[in-house]
């Protein structure tokens, strides 16, 4: 009996180890690209979103686009691996592997603006002040340095 349990609680640590090896090399080069891009993208999207709603004061319905622009900026962070610098029409720079600490300075920053952002826009008198400061200068920053022009 105790054989028996002690095989079966084997099987399922060897199951259990393989199903996580498995899942984290799941991302190929292509998928780190194309999700890395696809997030941009959406970031991209809400902040045009997001002024469009600040144009008619409709603050507390962009507040979540901009905690959403916020977390894609921290899940970011895992998208520039080594083996990941070029193929599938990637934007990105060697820079970024040159300055890593830099970039991802940067990437950090550009979330932690996104909440700031979220917290100044009850009270900021010029919303398109605003929203300079603290969404749209992060952008040209980092592509200044760190993406090809297009
Ligand atoms: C910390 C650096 C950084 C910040 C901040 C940043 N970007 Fe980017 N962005 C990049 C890099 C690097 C690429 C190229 C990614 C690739 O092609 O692999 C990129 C690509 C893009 C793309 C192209 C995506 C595609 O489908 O190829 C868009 C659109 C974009 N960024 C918009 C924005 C906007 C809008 C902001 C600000 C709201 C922003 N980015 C902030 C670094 C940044």
């Amino acid at each position: 009996m105790i054989q028996k349990i002690k095989i079966i609680k084997t099987i399922i640590i060897i199951i259990f180890s393989l199903t996580f090896s498995f899942s984290a090399n799941a991302q190929t080069v292509e998928e780190i690209i194309k999700g890395r891009k696809a997030m941009f993208s959406e970031n991209y999207q809400n902040a045009k979103k997001i002024s469009i709603l600040l144009k008619s004061k409709r603050i507390e319905e962009a507040k979540p686009l901009m905690k959403k622009i916020s977390d894609n900026y921290i899940k970011l962070l895992d998208y520039f691996p080594e083996n990941a610098k070029e193929g599938f029409k990637t934007g990105a720079l060697p820079s970024i592997w040159e300055n890593k600490d830099e970039f991802n300075a940067l990437m950090k920053k550009a979330s932690d603006d996104m909440i700031k952002l979220a917290k100044v826009i009850d009270t900021a008198e010029d919303l398109r002040a605003a929203q300079k400061e603290l969404m749209w200068s992060n952008c040209s920053a980092c592509h200044s340095k760190f993406r090809a022009p297009h």
